[in-house]
């Protein structure tokens, strides 16, 4: 602990005859000495009223701890010594005006008196810097449960902050509310003018403001409902509407993981916590969330740092060799898809340089709150262009494949909203969640073999588990001209839906197979519509295509391939490997994540039981109004303007 001690002084002479302090900073604690009415020429303020000189005395002792780097949300202790308690209700009057949110522990007491009688109070503070919770909303009825504020963490740093603010104003980065993320069309028309001006790809700040799913595949400003794919019967053999939400329209990096980089490291820039100045942020994932990261930490001008699996597709490489300009930068762990440990134990090396900022998109809340706030919205907005056409439509299920689980955060949102079901998907060559099962697989983007800390498991209502095999091989149908012109000729899919599956990489069929098992176990009918998202697009994994036509079909892929392949794992999908949840076998999965979050990672049990409350995730989702308020402080203190 650091113990260095700075002293204030006021300039007051008699501070420096008698020998004290008016504030002494010891570590991060900070204390205001005895304060008292007395004016810098030597008089007493407002003699006699206790009001008016409570309230100069606590103006005047704020400077003191703002100057020595505490904010008034730090201030943990005020004591009051007043010499006429029946003036209690007037020193408290102006205590409220300063402390009523902050509730610090206060004392009053009567003291016979002051050094001049005219002196009706003295008081003294406490603060700890960044000991603040902003914004505690309480809403629970178990007192011994921790709040989602608690659990996030939170808390103001005000030296970080300050160079932050600089950072920021220097390098002339706007930073966007979720509430401009989830509808863009309020974003202010002069900033959507410049944008328009910016290419997608472009390491511009002002790319940020397309972080959104209302990108148009030509990038052509927005779009009114976000783009998507409503997959035909002929190909789904279901009758429920399976939608697709297409992810490949996110800027940088082209697939909505973006999205959940910004969201992880934006609370903590606007708290103070990440220091652009002097962290270098690290991405840990399986491979796009990392992209994500580094696509963040270019457009805030930072160091990003990703850590991935070595096994990951050669196009998640390509793209990050590219985009550092230290080959150190990009730090490749042992395994594959499945090897999160390996990330984790690669993480905690790191964070032994304090110099190392870790932004865990399996624990970092914001990745969960993104998706309820943004994609659920922009989800809805699908779901409500459908309706609007069809009024008859119901938002039946949500189906995503879990990485970090962040994406199933917009599951909670139509659920809140519409009353959809919430399935989880995940690869049936490691089940963790149906089986509690391991191995390897390689449906890229989704980890395994841990229940991230983020995912709100007592609010999922079906997992199911579809196999590599399936979407390996999809992927050769939807991707060669061979396995397009079988869909095409032999399965009358539409051509203009054929030619959109190129959007779909290996986890958004998976999601899709999802969808289609869920459809057929809850017997979905035509009337129910299913949402899902393409994350990314086939696009990422051309090399994974090459090497499986090289070493299965190495004379070539064919129509026989493609009715093999689509007979086995569309139209031979039965509801096997799917669980609708009941409390045991939620209690189940939410449990198995006591090993890696409290035995591995060190989170405490206390944080790792209150998200078993819904009260937890309720609170939590009221917080993203709390987050937006403080960027839109922190974007006025840097006063940068665009347009
Ligand atoms: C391609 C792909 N699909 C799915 C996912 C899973 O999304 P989430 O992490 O939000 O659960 C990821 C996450 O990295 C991904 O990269």
């Amino acid at each position: 602990m650091n113990y260095e001690r700075t002293l204030y002084s006021s300039g007051a002479p008699l501070e420096e005859a008698a020998g004290y302090s008016r504030a002494i900073r010891l570590g991060d604690f900070v204390f205001v000495g005895g304060t008292t009415a007395v004016q810098a020429d030597g008089s007493v303020f407002a003699e006699g009223d206790a009001y008016a000189q409570t309230k100069y005395i606590l103006e005047k002792m704020e400077s003191y701890y703002l100057e020595a780097g505490a904010r008034r949300e730090d201030v943990y202790r005020v004591k009051m010594y007043v010499t006429d308690i029946s003036k209690a209700k007037e020193v408290i009057t102006a205590y409220s005006e300063f402390y009523k949110p902050i509730k610090p522990l206060a004392t009053m007491v009567e003291t016979p008196k002051l050094n001049r009688p005219s002196q009706v109070i003295e008081i003294e503070i406490d603060a700890l810097i960044g000991s603040a919770t902003k914004k505690v909303t309480e809403d629970r009825k178990d007192p011994a449960r921790k709040t989602a504020a608690q659990v996030v963490g939170l808390r103001y740093l005000a030296e970080s902050y300050e160079r932050s603010i600089k950072w920021f104003r220097e390098a002339q980065i706007l930073l966007p509310t979720l509430s401009q993320l989830a509808d863009p069309s309020t974003i202010p028309g002069s900033l959507q003018g410049a944008l328009a001006k910016v290419d997608q790809n472009e390491a511009h700040p002002l790319n940020l403001f397309r972080l959104h799913w209302y990108n148009a595949l030509d990038y052509a400003w927005r779009v009114r409902v976000p783009e998507h794919i409503v997959l035909p019967k002929e190909l789904t053999g279901v009758d429920a509407r399976i939608v697709l939400v297409l992810g490949n329209r996110f800027p940088m990096v082209s697939c909505h993981k973006v999205l959940a980089a910004y969201a992880c490291l934006v609370p903590r820039i606007v708290s103070g916590q990440f220091d652009p100045a002097r962290h270098r942020a690290v991405w840990p994932s399986t491979g796009n969330y990392a992209r994500g990261g580094v696509a963040i930490s270019r457009l805030m001008r930072c160091r990003g740092v990703a850590i991935l699996p070595e096994n990951m597709s050669r196009e998640r490489f390509d793209w990050l060799e590219r985009q550092v300009d230290n080959p150190d930068d990009i730090i490749t762990t042992p395994g594959s898809e499945s090897n999160v440990k390996e990330i984790y134990d690669a993480c905690r090396e790191l964070a032994r340089d304090p110099g190392n900022f870790i932004v865990n998109q399996f624990c970092e809340f914001g990745n969960h709150l993104a998706h309820y706030q943004v994609s659920g919205a922009a989800f809805a907005q699908v779901f409500n262009s459908m309706q609007e056409k069809e009024p008859g439509l119901e938002l039946s299920a949500f189906v995503a494949a879990s990485g970090s689980a962040g994406t199933l955060g917009a599951g909670d949102r139509l659920k809140d909203d519409f009353g959809a079901k919430i399935v989880a998907v995940e690869a049936l060559e490691c089940p963790t969640m149906l089986y509690n099962g391991y191995g390897e697989h390689n449906i890229q983007g989704i980890g395994d073999k841990h229940i991230p800390l983020i995912h709100n498991v007592m609010n999922t209502d079906l997992v199911a588990a579809v196999s590599d095999q399936a979407t390996d091989g999809l992927n050769l149908v939807f991707n060669t001209e061979a396995g397009r012109a079988f869909l095409r000729e032999q399965m009358g899919v539409d051509p203009a839906v054929v030619d959109k599956l190129r959007h779909l990489g290996l986890s958004s069929i998976a999601n899709m197979l999802g969808a289609i098992k869920t459809a057929q176990k809850l017997n979905l009918g035509a009337q129910d519509v299913v949402i899902s998202v393409a994350t990314d697009g086939a696009e990422l994994y051309t090399s994974e295509k090459e090497k499986l036509l090289a070493q299965s079909y190495p004379t070539g892929f064919n129509d026989v391939h493609a009715a093999e392949i689509t007979a086995r794992h569309l139209a031979g999908m039965g509801t096997e490997h799917i669980e609708e949840l009941d409390e045991v076998g939620r209690n189940r999965i939410f449990n198995l994540g006591y090993y890696t979050w409290v035995e591995q990672q060190g989170i405490s049990a206390e944080d790792f039981e209150a998200r078993r409350s819904p009260a937890f995730w309720k609170e939590l989702h009221k917080m993203g109004a709390d987050w937006d308020e403080m960027i839109g402080e922190f974007n006025k203190r840097t006063g940068v303007t665009i347009g």
